[in-house]
């Protein structure tokens, strides 16, 4: 029988080049001149929307993958979430870089006293371990049990970022509400479903694959 689709090595190359797609934009309209009047602020407000993007998705490939029945889904978990990282280390690089020059009493003083900076600060800090151990070789140094409870973190990363993109919009909050449902609708699948995996149950179990 034919591989399906989804389990074709080749696929990640596609799947790869997407995801680059925003970065390259970036950089092609950095190249032509063309971020607007504010470019610190162009280029701040599209990283920080792609992390929250690449958040929610890497999020919703579990539950996707037994609504649709697409057990492969799970391949692509680790790069979608390497790029949520990707884009939000370039997020905070611009806000370092360009919007304070590194200047580390600046940035401690922001993340200590604008509660939105702190809550993006909470949220790129949590992915940094999702991040390292994102290997195989974690996985099996640190055993599947440990591994996956670190990696829940992801939803603290998400939930922060909402917050602190809640924080910082001064009037039309239909966007991080919008996210923020997402992430909300997320979370309470995967509560829901692990509530009823620790409910014992006298009908014999059907195993599905772990993710
Ligand atoms: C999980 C981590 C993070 C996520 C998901 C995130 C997401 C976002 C989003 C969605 C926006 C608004 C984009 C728009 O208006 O279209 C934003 C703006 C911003 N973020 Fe983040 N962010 C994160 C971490 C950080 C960190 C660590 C910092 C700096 C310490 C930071 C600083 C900023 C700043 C300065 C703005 C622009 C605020 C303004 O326009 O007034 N973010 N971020």
């Amino acid at each position: 029988m034919p591989k399906p689709l989804l389990a074709r090595r080749w696929l990640k190359i596609p799947l790869f080049v997407a995801c680059l797609i925003p970065a390259l934009l970036l950089l092609w309209k950095f190249r032509q001149d063309d971020l607007g009047a504010n470019p610190i602020e162009f280029i701040t407000h599209a990283t920080g929307d792609w992390t929250l993007r690449f958040l929610a998705i890497t999020l919703a490939v579990s539950p996707l993958r037994r609504l649709l029945k697409l057990p492969d889904l799970i391949r692509y978990r680790r790069m979608l979430g390497l790029f949520a990282f990707f884009y939000g280390t370039l997020h905070f690089l611009t806000y370092l870089w360009l919007d304070k020059f590194f200047d580390t009493s600046e940035i401690l003083k922001d993340v200590w006293k604008r509660p939105f900076i702190t809550a993006g600060f909470v949220g790129f800090v949590a992915m940094i371990p999702l991040a390292v151990t994102s290997t195989a070789g974690w996985i099996r140094r640190m055993g599947g049990r440990r591994w996956q409870a670190l990696h829940r973190l992801i939803y603290l990363s998400a939930i922060a970022g909402v917050v602190h993109y809640y924080w910082l919009v001064k009037s039309d909050v239909r966007k991080p509400v919008f996210y923020g449902s997402i992430v909300l609708a997320l979370l309470a699948e995967r509560v829901i479903r692990n509530s009823r995996k620790a409910r014992p149950t006298l009908a014999p179990r059907t195993l599905t694959p772990a993710g």
